[in-house]
């Protein structure tokens, strides 16, 4: 069996079976396939259903200097803020009022947010909405801090792993950053019993087929609940300003192969392929996402919140457009729920038609 027959079948793939999967890329006859089994694969566990997650971001400080990233604590032209418990719970009534049941909390890694004023602000957001998902992005913390979150009332986790090459790693960061210490990071959150989500920008500086074969079996090794894959999008103020933006196409077909390694995963159509492409998220929703995650930042602080240029932040990114991206969802061909969208962990999938099963 070649690469593309063994993902299909849900087999244990191997480096050189990524390898072949992604030489596979620029025949349209095979992303087109992949799409439409990552379609069928998807259906089977969460029907047409696309799931909303509400995203707050609260700081734009951090401490990295990663080279792609526009908030990076080099860039002295960034204005910085920080959201107060307040204007977070504000965020989250807003949200809620709207709709949301999940709640991504995301921001730079910034020392303010000691462990004990991030314990005050997880437990004040579940105390007030008990019904609702916490999903938490703050990069590394230790292990301590995370079961502290996590007891707090975290449910879920995202922190990409930017890429599982030693080599690469390096090319996007500084040397006090370490993707061993990454990677430690995505264990322990797994050990605590977080949702996690893991990912790589597509079109990083340095980024070779190799590497993201690498990527993918790190990703099939993690067995992740959700995976973030956006296109890298250069800002003008980082050291990577004049590299070239990640391609759509490329994208799209690893959200399909993505979707067929890890068929239950979370997976978004993502902010970074709605900037480059203005039908990027329904797209990524037809190679087999299934989450969009709007912006529910203050509108005073959302333009400084620029992980790279042109980063959408009004109209259909804006979760008080919610109408607005209701209908570009049903309009694509799929339904918008406001229900938590946990990870499918039961054993009961939704029923579909014989000839649609995963091997047909
Ligand atoms: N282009 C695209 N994505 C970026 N991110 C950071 N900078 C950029 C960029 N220039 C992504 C990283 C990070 C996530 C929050 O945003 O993958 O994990």
């Amino acid at each position: 069996m070649n690469g593309i027959e063994k993902l299909i079948c849900g087999w244990h793939l191997t480096e050189d079976d990524f390898m072949e999967i992604l030489s596979e890329k620029d025949n349209p006859q095979t992303a087109v396939f992949l799409a439409k089994k990552a379609v069928q694969a998807r259906k089977t566990f969460y029907g047409t259903k696309v799931f909303i997650r509400g995203l707050i971001e609260f700081t734009n400080y951090c401490k990295n200097n990663c080279y792609y990233c526009g908030i990076r604590c080099g860039n002295k032209n960034a204005v910085r803020y920080r959201l107060t418990k307040e204007e977070i719970l504000s965020c989250c009534q807003e949200g809620y009022r709207l709709g949301f049941r999940t709640f991504v909390l995301q921001g730079g890694e910034d020392p303010f947010y000691t462990d004990e004023r991030m314990e005050d602000i997880i437990r004040g957001i579940k105390a007030k909405y008990p019904d609702c998902a916490l999903t938490l992005s703050l990069g590394e913390r230790s292990y301590e801090s995370y079961r502290l979150f996590r007891q707090a009332g975290a449910d879920r986790y995202l922190l990409r792993h930017e890429t599982a090459d030693d080599g690469h790693y390096r090319q996007l960061h500084p040397e006090n950053m370490s993707l061993g210490r990454r990677k430690q990071c995505l264990y322990d959150l797994k050990e605590l019993g977080y949702q996690v989500g893991a990912g790589m920008m597509v079109g990083s500086p340095g980024q070779t087929k190799k590497t993201l074969a690498q990527d993918l079996a790190f990703l099939q090794e993690l067995q992740p609940q959700m995976v973030g894959i956006g296109p890298f999008i250069p800002h003008h103020d980082t050291p990577f300003a004049h590299q070239m933006a990640g391609s759509v196409d490329l994208t799209l077909y690893l959200l399909s192969v993505v979707r067929l390694l890890l068929p239950r995963v979370l997976l978004p159509a993502t902010t970074a392929l709605g900037t480059l492409d203005p039908i990027g998220r329904e797209k990524g929703l037809a190679a087999g996402a299934n989450v969009v995650m709007p912006n529910l930042s203050p509108a005073k602080n959302r333009e400084n919140y620029a992980l790279y240029d042109n980063k959408l932040c009004t109209g259909e990114e804006s979760a008080q457009c919610r109408d607005d991206i209701e209908r570009r969802i049903a309009l694509a061909g799929y339904e918008m729920v406001t229900e938590r969208g946990d990870y499918f962990s039961g054993q009961q999938a939704v029923a579909v038609p014989a000839q649609e099963s995963l091997t047909d």
